[in-house]
């Protein structure tokens, strides 16, 4: 007989845009392998906040205890994990309110916040009273977690235990899958990721709008661009490299390899590579 699930608690402190898609991923019904017995809590500074958390989370907010201010002490003590969900710039007020102290010790921190190495935020909760080694595990979901399809980038410290390691990873497995990442190229990571949301929105709009031209229907128009767009990333995913993605679509005089040759002359590689070390510049100065 399988055993039942392992529960836990977790207290994400500062539900916004991030930390309510966290919750609604983690109150979908699970299809992870491992699944996990999840008892939620969730944070905000104001009150009109939680009322819109409990509002996004529908018939589903009477599963998860919500509070604001000062209710983020009391939800932190008594959660295994602790989730950090507000700006890096908000943290020392935060922090204010919810007074980590010694009894930090026991939990993992994750930090959700892009830009604050695990030695800021150390230096961060070593003045709010909490212990100089406190177990911090950086985690930067992606916005698809509240359907599932997150890629999360994870990293830490090498004096964080794998047994905690590994219960973060199998936390943000429910809402998609997770990549282990050295804590030095975290942002690079980030960045690409960004990078590639930004190509997706371009082509989806731009391959729907060329449909719509040639006489597609346009809510078909941007299904089709999704979704081919889906089926050869799953490819490359499952293993395939791009070259040989090309050379099975590269019939003679095949409609692929005429588009390739196309996307090469109006000079949309370079388009992207550009983007890309952009992005990884710009989130590099954060
Ligand atoms: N958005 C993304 O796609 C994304 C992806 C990966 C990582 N992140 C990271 O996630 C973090 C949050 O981003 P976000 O986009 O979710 O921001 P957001 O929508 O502005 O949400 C921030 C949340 O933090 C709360 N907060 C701020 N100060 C607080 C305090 N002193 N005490 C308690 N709660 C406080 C806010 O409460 P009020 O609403 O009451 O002010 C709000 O609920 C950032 O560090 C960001 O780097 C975001």
């Amino acid at each position: 007989m399988a055993e039942p699930p392992q529960s836990l608690q977790v207290a994400i402190l500062g539900c916004g845009s991030m930390g309510t898609s966290l919750l609604e991923g983690f109150l979908r019904k699970q299809t992870s392998s491992r699944p996990l017995s999840l008892r939620l809590a969730g944070c905000t500074r104001s009150q009109p906040s939680i009322d819109r958390v409990r509002q996004r989370l529908g018939d589903q907010a009477d599963r998860v205890e919500l509070g604001y201010g000062d209710a983020s002490g009391e939800m932190a003590e008594k959660s295994e994990i602790v989730i950090l969900g507000c700006p890096k710039e908000d943290l020392t007020a935060a922090l204010k309110t919810t007074k980590p102290g010694p009894r930090f010790a026991d939990k993992t921190i994750v930090s959700l916040m892009a830009g604050l190495s695990a030695d800021q935020l150390q230096k961060e909760l070593t003045s709010s009273g909490a212990p100089q080694n406190t177990a911090i595990v950086i985690v930067i979901p992606s916005f698809a977690a509240r359907t599932g399809g997150s890629v999360s980038l994870l990293a830490s410290p090498s004096t964080v235990s794998q047994e905690r390691i590994d219960i973060v990873t199998q936390l943000f497995e429910q809402v998609g899958s997770v990549l282990h990442v050295d804590e030095g190229l975290l942002m690079k990571g980030v960045a690409i990721g960004a990078a590639c949301h930004a190509l997706a929105v371009t082509a989806v709009d731009s391959i729907a709008d060329a449909g719509v031209c040639e006489g597609v229907p346009r809510p078909l128009a941007g299904a089709f661009a999704a979704q081919f767009l889906r089926s050869a990333a799953g490819a490359m995913v499952d293993g395939m490299s791009p070259e040989q993605l090309k050379a099975a679509l590269s019939t003679p005089k095949g409609i692929t390899l005429n588009a390739v040759v196309d996307l090469d002359k109006a000079g949309a590689r370079g388009a992207v590579i550009g983007a890309a070390r952009g992005a990884v510049r710009y989130a590099e100065s954060m």
